[in-house]
């Protein structure tokens, strides 16, 4: 070709290069795959006949590839009998675009025609597309092939047209050695087993998004069971770990049966696959019929299992089964529409889980997820639940926070506001409307306002297309209440958000409720009659909390009057679990954004001393901790006398529950005492590290034994690794024999959590090389990168040093996204976050960008912070007053 030709060819395939989106001027109607995977080699052969309705006139075709080699003979057009044969006239691969265009002569007949395209791929060790995962059998090391395609990756495999709205269905036919197990999203139809090979059909799927076509071939067991409606549903795990898919399974039956009625709408596939997936870099995906999972998220071993293990397992299959019907069945049109899936099945996994065990009070810890939301909504480089996405590449880092935490708790503000009756029927009706196609945020909203006749559009918006939230200031003055609501942000810049917040609040007791919508930015409320005409607003000592069961999606600030209350109300203990854990979260983010001494903050975390609702005590626990970093910086001096303070806050809930475990006890004290424990040990309470030790010795000799139960296991290890130095190092050589020695994922898991707890630098720099060698999956690295703050700087130097590896091995997925939050954002220093972007500025790209500058935010943050402690004057006086007041 001369050079002009090519300038020319450049030319006319400008057009089709950098768009967000394919041009749509064939749109794919029936995709038949056929696959072919070499598990030797890892290299897969494949073919795909596309059946597409071409809508304008054309002489082009475009649609998604990458890292495949076409066979650019293979390409064809034909009519849809295949007799007439159109010219292909070229055939053009754009890897940067992740494109191919075939070219033809003259314009296509309008209609349906059939693109046939042949192309080979390898099993790549990404964790995405078509990939490998491994496994041992026997003693032998063996490979496994996987799919993971959301959000973009099924071009990894197929070309296609690879955008959420372009549905289709889906016939696959995959050729595997005949030993495998091989499953994909439908039944088999068919199976021809010709020697070392079999042929196996699947039945055609119904119209679905190409991020939800999934295929896994290796060695597997199962359990199986069925629904009332004859659904069956099995559980698939490695060879010899069927029997740890039963608790997963029983979940999945019931959950069907719960989605059902919950949508009017029953599960639409003959068959639903789950299975675990050594190699796997989310939590779990939702692909039609063939859900796949970590192990850890779909495993319970009733001897080695927590029972934090279980709730992770039980939640995690009612994400993923809510998808089938929110992102499956419905799916969102484009990702600005992400939240849309996830929000929504993170929602939705609460009320099936809270529906299966009523016990575990799943609708108090959905705090967490509402906490953890309004943590990254309070930084300026948030964004808004419906963000904008341009390249596929931006895709990935906004399965975070927002989408999922804020989303869901933007739904169920929404929920309490229209009544869970009318919210149902609307979401019932949403699904049956766009059953088998594409929805915006704004689809819903016209449902649910035509459903209840509220104003849902207005309302929400202000929610989903800005980002942050508000903090509600209520001040009493004279008979009234003033409300007044402005953007909160943890770094105390100024920004002018608005929203229509849906207020509630109660008064002294939880008879006495008024809600309203702040429309504006300040209001004024009359409370004589909501008081009680007996009562005046000043004189009255009575309590008056917002945000009532913490269901709005904002903070709250309220004046010392109010709070001198308010923490009076909790140490005598009127008020409810979940209006304790918000006081004390919003108390939390105030202080962090310096507009509350932590001297207040530490005086109220003083009332919960005699806390033992989970939730609470959990989110105490946290706060402890990230106090406890802060004052390191901050106030060194007075960091003993925190500690102690901390401790001396859960003793009294920790010798309540003691360390072994009670007959019949809950699941919730199980999940609790765990916690406490490893906080103990982490805050260095002696009595507990000496008896966690005691029992992490009884554990080296027999590991059945029923003194280190898997629920306190991780305090243990915790416990022994605050032990460990360069001149000690027999817990760390230990710790590191239990993990060589087990099989289980979960023991795994809990042991690389705890490895890098030790405040010897040295051993902290050994563990995390530890966690870059070929024992550690590369999937759980990221569980060992939290270090203490004494190896701050280790880690981050380790980062840096080893930074062109893991960009290597992890660039290409949100994972590494991990590695620079968690190791960046513990510091506290305007010089370190200089450093920080210095480093990054020839080294960015564009999937770590929100997250680096998130978290350089965060340090800037924590800077603030660490002055406006230094400048309070009463600090150390009220800590040690603290420290020493017994219980
Ligand atoms: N759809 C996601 C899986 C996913 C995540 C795909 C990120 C691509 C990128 C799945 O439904 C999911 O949300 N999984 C969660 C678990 C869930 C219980 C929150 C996960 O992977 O953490
Ligand atoms: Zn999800």
């Amino acid at each position: 070709m001369g050079g002009g030709e090519c300038v020319r060819m450049e030319k006319k395939y400008e057009q089709f290069k950098g768009q967000s989106r394919l041009p749509k001027f064939a749109v794919p109607k029936r995709y038949d795959i056929n696959l072919k995977p070499d598990l030797v080699t890892c290299k897969f052969a494949g073919a795909v006949e596309i059946t597409v309705d071409v809508v304008t006139d054309t002489k082009f075709i475009v649609l998604n590839a990458v890292d495949l080699s076409v066979d650019r003979n293979s390409v064809r057009f034909t009519d849809p009998r295949g007799s007439k044969v159109s010219e292909v006239l070229g055939v053009e691969l754009f890897e940067q675009d992740e494109i191919m265009v075939v070219e033809f002569p003259q314009n296509l007949p309008l209609g349906l025609g059939v693109l046939c395209i042949a192309f080979e791929g390898t099993l790549n060790d990404k964790m995405k597309g078509f990939y490998r995962s491994t496994y041992s059998h026997c003693g032998e090391k063996k490979n496994m092939a996987v799919t993971q395609f959301e959000p973009a990756d099924a071009r990894r495999c197929f070309p296609c047209w690879d955008e959420p709205a372009c549905k289709a269905t889906f016939k696959i036919t995959l050729e595997v050695p005949s030993e495998l197990v091989a499953l994909s999203n439908m039944p088999v139809v068919d199976e021809n087993v010709d020697g070392k090979i079999k042929t196996i059909q699947y039945q055609e799927s119904p119209i679905m998004s190409t991020y939800l076509v999934a295929v896994v071939i290796g060695l597997f067991d199962y359990v199986e069971d069925h629904t009332s409606d004859g659904i069956k549903v099995r559980v698939y795990s490695q060879v010899g770990k069927a029997n740890q898919g039963k608790f997963a399974l029983d979940v999945a039956v019931k959950t069907l049966g719960l989605y059902k009625s919950y949508f009017a709408v029953p599960y639409s596939l003959p068959k639903l696959d789950m299975v675990a997936i050594p190699d796997f870099a989310a939590g779990a995906m939702e692909n039609y019929g063939l859900v796949t999972y970590r192990e850890t998220a779909l495993l319970y071993d009733d001897k080695h299992s927590a029972a934090a293990n279980k709730q992770r397992v039980a939640t995690v299959v009612a994400h993923e089964l809510a998808h089938q019907w929110f992102g499956n069945l419905v799916t969102m049109e484009w990702w600005t529409h992400l939240w849309l899936n996830e929000g929504f099945a993170t929602w939705v996994s609460y009320l099936a889980t809270d529906s299966l065990f009523p016990e575990w009070k799943i609708w108090t810890q959905f705090l967490d997820e509402s906490a953890e939301g309004l943590r990254l909504d309070g930084l300026a480089e948030s964004h808004p639940i419906e963000v904008e996405v341009n390249h596929a590449c931006e895709i990935e880092e906004i399965f975070d926070a927002i989408s999922y935490r804020k989303g869901a708790s933007v739904i169920r503000m929404l929920q309490s506001y229209l009544g869970p009756e009318c919210f149902q029927r609307a979401l019932a009706s949403y699904i049956k409307k766009y059953a088998c196609s594409n929805a915006k945020t704004e689809d819903l909203w016209t449902v649910l306002e035509e459903e209840s006749g509220e104003p849902v559009n207005n309302l929400m918006n202000s929610w989903t297309k800005q980002k942050g939230y508000p903090v509600v200031s209520v001040k009493v003055k004279d008979q009234n209440l003033e409300f007044e609501q402005s953007q909160f942000l943890l770094s105390g810049s100024c920004e002018d958000g608005q929203w229509i917040v849906p207020i509630t609040l109660c008064c002294g007791s939880y008879d006495t409720c008024k809600n309203f919508l702040l429309q504006v930015k300040s209001e004024t409320m009359d409370v004589k009659e909501f008081v009680g005409s007996k009562d005046n607003l000043v004189e009255t000592r009575a309590w008056i909390k917002l945000n009532v069961d913490q269901a709005g999606f904002y903070r709250v600030k309220y004046d010392e009057g109010l709070s001198s209350r308010l923490r009076y109300a909790i140490e005598t203990k009127c008020l409810s679990a979940t209006d304790r854990f918000g006081i004390l979260d919003d108390s939390y983010a105030l202080c962090m954004a310096c507009q509350q001494p932590l001297a207040s903050l530490l005086t109220l975390m003083g009332a919960y001393r005699e806390e033992l609702e989970y939730t609470v005590l959990s989110n105490l626990i946290s706060i402890s901790s990230r106090i406890a970093r802060i004052a390191a910086d901050a106030a060194p001096e007075l960091l003993e006398y925190i500690k102690q303070f901390f401790i001396s806050l859960f003793q009294y809930s920790a010798e309540k529950l003691g360390w072994d475990p009670k007959q019949g006890e809950s699941h919730l004290d199980a999940m609790l005492r765990g916690e406490l424990l490893t906080a103990l040990a982490q805050f260095g309470h002696d009595i507990t590290q000496n008896e966690a030790r005691r029992r992490f010795d009884a554990f080296l000799n027999d590991k059945n034994t029923p003194l280190l139960p898997p629920d306190i296991r991780k305090a243990a290890y915790v416990a022994v690794m605050q032990d460990v130095s360069t001149s000690n190092r027999s817990g760390y050589e230990l710790l590191l024999k239990v993990y060589r020695e087990t099989d289980q994922s979960q023991e795994k898991t809990r042991i690389l959590g705890s490895l890098a707890c030790c405040s010897d630098p040295d051993i902290v720099l050994e563990v995390l090389n530890f966690l870059l060698s070929p024992e550690v999956r590369s999937q759980d690295a990221v569980y060992g990168i939290h270090v203490n703050i004494e190896g701050r700087e280790t880690a981050w130097r380790w980062l840096k040093d080893n930074w062109d590896h893991i960009s290597k091995t992890w660039g290409s997925g949100f994972l590494i996204t991990r590695f620079v939050s968690a190791i960046v954002s513990p510091f506290s220093s305007w010089e370190k976050a200089c450093e920080v972007e210095e480093f990054f500025a020839s080294r960015a790209k564009p999937s770590i960008s929100r997250t680096l500058k998130q978290s350089v935010e965060r340090v800037h943050i924590n800077a603030k912070w660490v002055q406006s402690i230094q400048n309070e004057k009463h600090l150390a006086e009220v800590v040690q007053e603290l420290a020493h007041r017994k219980h």
